[in-house]
């Protein structure tokens, strides 16, 4: 189940709600990750981040500029779209399937909120955008530990990134944690990255990256930046 909570002209986005019976797996994951958005604070998250510089760095060296359309997908609570709007951008989208965490953040911008589109989906679930040409993840990809899922991620991946465009992932690197939030992740290289997201993306450049979690835990992270060449 998906909806489009809020889209501008800016980012010519109708406002379209996508009527599909949600599987047992989908309501499993937003009942989870509901339940977090719900009883925990901002900062009690682990995968917190003041600012998310790596991101930043990644998407600016992809060619950011301010009418660059940017989506995060799992986006949650993550103040990059407040980096972006505060660069001028504004055809910005953000997904995630908890409708608590896009209400949290839509808080926190208050007006600028009506910048952005809003979508509150299972990105593997049905949903569409406008083509972009940023995709941004940090933290979901690695949640999907069924190929199904991973394959239904890039097909969407595919059909909202424009020919040329960049996708930048971070997941858990291969020395990461193998769990997350209570769940199970797959850790990547980012060549395993690579050949999950197949021949029509080329793997352009890769951090690993150590994040410090608000509980002072470190956490071993891949952050991959990838064209679409085909
Ligand atoms: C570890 S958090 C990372 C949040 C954000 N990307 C950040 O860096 O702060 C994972 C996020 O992905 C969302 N999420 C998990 N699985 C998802 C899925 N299958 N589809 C859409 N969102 C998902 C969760 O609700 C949560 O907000």
């Amino acid at each position: 189940m998906a909806r489009i909570l809020h889209g501008l002209a800016a980012i010519g986005a109708r406002v379209v709600s996508f009527a599909t019976v949600a599987s047992k797996l989908h309501m499993d994951r937003l009942k989870h990750w509901e339940s977090i958005y719900t009883t925990k604070g901002e900062r009690d998250l682990s995968w917190f981040e003041e600012v998310p510089a790596v991101s930043l760095e990644l998407i600016e060296a992809a060619g950011l500029s301010a009418v660059t359309c940017v989506v995060d997908v799992g986006g949650g609570e993550s103040r990059l779209v407040d980096e972006l709007l505060a660069r001028g951008l504004d055809c910005l989208a953000v997904l995630d399937v908890s409708h608590e965490a896009l209400v949290r953040t839509r808080a926190r911008l208050g007006d600028a909120a009506q910048t952005v589109t809003w979508i509150e989906a299972d990105v593997t679930g049905a949903w569409s955008l406008k083509p972009m040409d940023v995709w941004h993840d940090r933290a979901v990809f690695h949640f999907l530990v069924d190929a199904d899922d991973r394959r239904r991620y890039v097909s969407h991946l595919r059909e909202t990134l424009k020919l040329h465009g960049s996708a930048v992932i971070a997941t858990f690197a291969a020395d990461g944690p193998e769990r997350c939030s209570g769940l199970p992740v797959v850790r990547y290289s980012p060549a395993l990255l690579a050949d999950e997201l197949g021949d029509g993306f080329t793997l352009i450049e890769s951090r690993p990256h150590l994040h410090t979690t608000p509980g002072g835990t470190i956490q071993s992270f891949q952050y991959s930046r990838f064209q679409r060449a085909s």
